[in-house]
């Protein structure tokens, strides 16, 4: 659901069922693939409740949970406390990924995002393109601004955020592979720091 130009779901459709079968949707006007959804949770117990759930619907939990990045990315010594977060993604039988976060202290970013836009807010929705740079034009087109200057590119996943008037972002992802990470650390510094000086 849109909202003055940024994304919320609608009370009741944050369920496994619902978005594991919503691959084709759309978004500001456009028909698009969802490649992975991320959701929003209070905290680290909430989260643990959700993907227990994901888990009885056979998904099967791909990354995490831990802390991010220290969990899983321990080298990316650069970027600020403030980018932490608790972090879970997980596939589910439809092919669907779903990303949940959760802030692990008050003062960081996606904490702070929770309080100002609330739970049902839609942190970010990657939409998987086959031409990145083509499907850039077209959200350009519509009044989004990419994040960074070029894609992020390690070789397998090709990731580029963009951000419209109201602060709503996207993620535009390329896949070389059938992989279903969701990211990679040579990817994330680059992504996460966009976001947060977005
Ligand atoms: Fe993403």
């Amino acid at each position: 659901m849109e909202s003055d130009g940024l994304l919320f779901y609608k009370d009741g459709y944050k369920t496994p069922e619902f978005l594991s079968s919503s691959f084709c949707i759309h978004l500001f006007g456009e028909r698009v693939i969802v490649d992975h959804y991320v959701l929003l949770f209070p905290n680290s117990e909430t989260l643990t409740d959700y993907a227990k759930t994901l888990i009885n619907y056979d998904a099967k939990i791909t990354e995490g949970p831990g802390k991010w990045p220290d969990d899983f990315c321990p080298e990316q010594n650069l970027l600020p406390e403030d980018a932490s977060m608790y972090f879970l993604s997980a596939l589910m039988p439809s092919g669907m990924i779903l990303v949940l976060l959760a802030p692990n202290a008050p003062d960081e970013q996606i904490a702070s995002l929770c309080q100002e836009q609330g739970f049902n807010t839609v942190h970010h929705v990657a939409i998987l393109v086959d031409d990145i740079y083509s499907a850039a034009q077209v959200w350009q087109n519509k009044g989004f601004l990419p994040l960074s200057m070029t894609p992020q590119e390690d070789g397998s996943l090709c990731q580029w955020f963009f951000r419209n008037w109201a602060g709503q972002i996207i993620e535009l992802i390329c896949r070389q592979w059938t992989g279903k990470e969701t990211f990679s650390c040579e990817n994330i510094a680059g992504l996460r720091l966009s976001e947060l000086a977005a």
